[in-house]
């Protein structure tokens, strides 16, 4: 991929529409924007209006985020209002879809979430109460959360998300914003080596 040609890298994953990579690409040249996202129907747009005018310096990948191989090539990442598996991984309920988010920062790289789920969704409303139990799961997956925090309007006009907007999310729907950081190298191997259970185990041999 091009991306080599750049400073830094930026992912979407769950990109939807792709307007945050597409406003990335446009304001930061520098930066390398991968709109990661499952559904070609949903980046149609976003092609057709690159076929208009296009970007050296944005790239639009079609897959899941488990199945993606961009790893640790993220300076930064995020992941605005998901659904389906990737809001189940962004709630600690598919470890092995958020230790494939995890796997494509590089050592330290931020991420940054915007999450909502509400009676309608047929989930428990979020609370930052019941955010903070997502510590251990995160951990477990190579991710130190920093911030947990309710979101803004301001959180959602800066992430471009359609979604957001369309939820009226951060205004009369609750939003939360949970910002964390890939673990360093030395912790970023031990999980490559078999994750947490294994550090455990050979800390005590
Ligand atoms: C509600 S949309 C949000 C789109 C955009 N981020 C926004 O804020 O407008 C959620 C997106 O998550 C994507 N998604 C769901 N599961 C995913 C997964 N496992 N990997 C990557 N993307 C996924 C869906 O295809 C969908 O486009």
């Amino acid at each position: 991929m091009r991306a080599r040609a750049y400073s830094r890298a930026i992912i979407d994953i769950g990109a939807g529409d792709g307007r945050y990579p597409l406003h990335v690409a446009r304001t930061c040249p520098d930066t390398f924007a991968i709109a990661l996202e499952p559904s070609l129907d949903a980046v149609r747009d976003a092609a057709r209006s690159l076929t208009r005018r296009p970007l050296s310096n944005v790239a639009l990948l079609i897959s899941s985020v488990e199945a993606a191989t961009l790893d640790g090539m993220a300076d930064e990442a995020t992941i605005h209002f998901p659904w389906g598996t990737l809001l189940a991984a962004v709630l600690g309920e598919r470890a092995d879809v958020l230790s494939a988010v995890a796997r494509q920062l590089k050592p330290s790289a931020p991420l940054r979430i915007l999450v909502s789920a509400v009676d309608r969704d047929g989930r428990t409303p979020l609370s930052i109460a019941s955010l903070e139990e997502l510590r251990g799961p995160y951990a477990d997956a190579g991710l130190d959360i920093c911030e947990i925090r309710a979101a803004s309007r301001a959180d959602v006009e800066v992430a471009r998300s359609s979604w957001g907007k369309r939820l009226d999310a951060g205004r009369t729907r609750p939003g939360f914003v949970i910002r964390c950081v890939r673990r360093g190298d030395e912790a970023a191997s031990v999980l490559a080596s078999g994750g947490p259970d294994e550090r455990s185990r050979t800390s005590h041999r």
